[in-house]
């Protein structure tokens, strides 16, 4: 299998003498809040923790930055700031008790002030990246000015790495433009590790579950995937458009009409390159998607009245003997709406086919932050070989897409530990 993205193996943190150095590490905080602004998952900002930690304890400082949600890029919106990621930042780990936010934006004067003046063992946080006009935009200016404020950039943000934002990209070519190091973060490398390995030489049988409700996102990563998996299983929302292209009724289930021509075209697609795709035999129906609603399981036509809500028993049992055959595993979306019981089942009985599998040899790979709040749920996150931080990101790994955030950062060097 043909595979640019791992061209070239980068140089990682640890390979870096940070000392007396101010190191930009540009991280992936985009985390889930409730109403209140309350963070409900901090993984990302727990699982950084080891890349700052090492900057600082060998005698570096910090300057962090991160995207959350996507606000407009016309300045500072309070809804998006990144205040409640230093607070957590704070909590979690002693090194950061001192951490300083840097309200209003990144390019204020105040942040190049912030960053001028630190010292080792210092820490700071910008503002949202996405509040500045030019980062969505892969803007050189704007990187050119972040540029200033560090002797060494670290990327650490695996859950941003396929997109090209001025912080991901131009960033690290205007580091290197001034003779300063690149270098990937301890969390990327790990994730690398793991996806590398599933993309370079999975062992076989190779399934995918693909879920989730990002319908258009996800029928593009299916047509990718062909050829490069044995057995695709399509369960959540998508499932329903592929089911109506085919022409099964699926009464009010969620179905992207725009897309059933696509849907047509995929399975011919992966017939011809020889992927199975699998589609739920039967489900769990409702009439709406809210706590309570009266359920009811449904074998291949779905009523008018009712929408698909979560896989069937029967295709819970199709999907897990598959599963428990596989050697390679990797998981993007959950197969129903398991955020309301008991619409969770499907996927937790998946889950447990998962760790079945793992348990008896195979690789499992679960990536998005709604497929990692499932098995975390599940209570099996630790019997996974590896839950990716990156939705989008580890789809499109997995894919095979090029990463051109991980060509902008310097070759690992060949041999023993490089100072400069
Ligand atoms: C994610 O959550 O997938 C990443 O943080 C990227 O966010 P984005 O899709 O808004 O670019």
């Amino acid at each position: 299998m043909s595979c640019t993205l791992f061209a070239m193996k980068p140089r990682m943190i640890d390979q870096l003498d940070v000392a007396g150095r101010r190191v930009f590490v540009r991280a992936d905080f985009n985390v889930p809040q409730d109403d209140a602004g309350k963070i409900t998952d901090d993984r990302r900002i727990r699982l950084t923790l080891p890349t700052i930690e090492s900057i600082l304890n060998r005698g570096g400082s910090v300057i962090l930055a991160t995207h959350l949600g996507r606000p407009e890029g016309i300045g500072h919106e309070a809804e998006f700031s990144v205040a409640p990621v230093a607070e957590r930042l704070r909590e979690l780990s002693p090194l950061l008790r001192g951490l300083r936010l840097i309200a209003g934006r990144a390019t204020d004067e105040a942040a190049a002030q912030a960053a001028a003046a630190l010292k080792p063992g210092e820490s700071l946080l910008l503002e949202n990246l996405r509040f500045e006009k030019g980062e969505k935009k892969g803007d050189a200016v704007l990187a050119a000015t972040l540029a200033q404020y560090a002797d060494a950039y670290c990327n650490d943000a695996f859950g941003a790495s396929h997109r090209t934002d001025a912080s991901m990209f131009a960033l690290p070519m205007a580091f290197r433009a001034q003779g300063h190091p690149c270098v990937a973060g301890k969390l990327l490398e790990r994730e690398i590790r793991y996806l590398k390995g599933v993309v370079d030489s999975p062992a076989k049988p190779f399934v995918a579950i693909v879920g989730g409700a990002k319908v258009s996102d996800k029928l593009i990563a299916l047509r990718n995937l062909c050829g490069r998996v044995d057995t695709i299983l399509v369960g959540g929302a998508m499932a329903y458009t592929f089911l109506k292209a085919l022409g099964t009724p699926v009464g009010r289930s969620l179905v992207q009409d725009k897309m059933l021509d696509e849907a047509r075209a995929i399975l011919q697609f992966a017939k011809e390159r020889s992927t199975k795709i699998e589609l739920p035999v039967d489900h769990v129906c409702g009439e709406a998607l809210v706590l309570g609603t009266p359920t009811r399981i449904v074998v291949g036509a779905i009523p008018d009245e009712l929408m698909g809500l979560d896989i069937g028993p029967a295709t819970v049992e199709r999907f897990s003997t598959i599963l428990k055959a596989a050697k390679t595993i990797v998981w993007n979306g959950p197969v129903g709406a398991f955020e309301i019981a008991p619409f969770h089942e499907g996927t937790f009985q998946l889950v447990k086919a998962v760790v079945e599998s793992t348990k008896h040899g195979a690789t499992s790979v679960a990536g998005g932050g709604d497929t990692a709040a499932a098995v975390e749920a599940a209570g099996a996150a630790s019997h996974f070989s590896h839950i990716s931080t990156g939705g989008g990101a580890s789809l499109e790994m997995l894919e095979g897409k090029e990463f051109v955030c991980l060509n902008a950062l310097d070759p690992a060097p060949v041999i023993g530990y490089s100072k400069t």
